[in-house]
């Protein structure tokens, strides 16, 4: 059965690209690709972009981007997808140019924000990214496990999971239930590909003024968790969770806020999921340790 192989991209619209240009080479530590027309494109390995950051007011996640592996597999999940009703369309031959994809499909999410369904990402390069010079390990995990994953916030928690597990077709990880007053619950299910990312997509329904809870991405090496924590505070960025750690995912992290509001999670250590022992638990905290709140991850 086709299925998604790992979360490749995201687009994300703002209103200030300085600002990213700036946050991303000398906060996070990504490279700079070529951009094209207004756009910066944030490298993250050998791929022209990762993360593609268009002048927009918006200030949110616009696309997420599906690697489906071959032609064959993603023609099946596009099959798949329109017999179980869903409005799945073609993108012209400039539109996939443009993502460096030679194939590609689109799908309105229900919260406003675009799937992107691609065979054959082009224009790959062997320089690992030019990574920024601050980081102190090799780089990002990414590869076949894709770039991280995105915590998109659903107005109604039990059609948001059942539409990314029924329609979306990604493979149910785990839950986390907590309770963080008498009877009031912070609830959020994560879904992994078929490539096993612990979470390649999480959500959860909250308040929140956008599409885009975090997006996560993971350091090869701890240490540049750390780095990168001490740079952003020295930057004055506002720290939204301190240091800590998730039981499910495994995943050593901090949490920070993005020049466009929504937030980004840097990490280190996350699992991935081996089918044949994987045993879905509900927890009952959303980290075991650390992870201080200081202030909403969005406004
Ligand atoms: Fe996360």
């Amino acid at each position: 059965m086709a299925e998604l192989q790992n979360l490749a991209y995201v687009v994300v619209a703002a209103s200030d690209l300085a600002a990213w240009r700036d946050f991303a080479a000398n906060i996070i530590g990504l490279g700079i690709g070529d951009t094209d027309a207004g756009a910066v494109g944030l490298r993250m390995d050998g791929h022209p972009w990762r993360i593609l950051i268009e002048p927009g007011a918006d200030d949110d996640l616009t696309h997420a981007g599906w690697d489906l592996g071959t032609a064959g597999d993603l023609e099946d999940y596009v099959a798949a997808l329109r017999a179980k009703g869903a409005d799945v369309r073609e993108e012209s031959a400039e539109r996939a140019a443009a993502r460096h994809v030679t194939r590609l499909f689109s799908l309105a999410d229900p919260i406003g924000f675009t799937h992107e369904f691609f065979t054959g990402r082009t224009g790959l390069r062997d320089d690992g990214g030019n990574l920024s010079p601050i980081l102190r390990g090799q780089g990002f995990v990414t590869s076949d496990l894709g770039i991280g994953h995105i915590l998109p916030v659903c107005k109604d928690y039990e059609e948001g999971v059942r539409w990314y597990r029924d329609v979306l077709g990604l493979r149910y990880s785990d839950r986390i239930r907590q309770e963080m007053a008498p009877g009031i619950y912070a609830d959020a299910t994560f879904f992994h590909t078929a490539t096993g990312r612990h979470h390649s997509l999480a959500t959860g329904a909250f308040p929140s003024a956008k599409r885009l809870n975090h997006l996560m991405l993971e350091y090869r090496d701890m240490n540049d968790v750390g780095l990168a924590c001490d740079r952003a505070k020295k930057a004055a960025i506002p720290i939204v969770l301190e240091l800590g750690h998730h039981p499910n995912d495994q995943m050593f992290s901090f949490y920070m806020r993005t020049p466009s509001g929504f937030g980004i999670e840097l990490g280190h250590g996350g699992v991935v999921i081996d089918e044949a022992t994987w045993a879905p638990q509900i927890y009952d905290v959303m980290s075991d340790w650390g992870h201080v709140r200081n202030m909403a991850m969005v406004d």
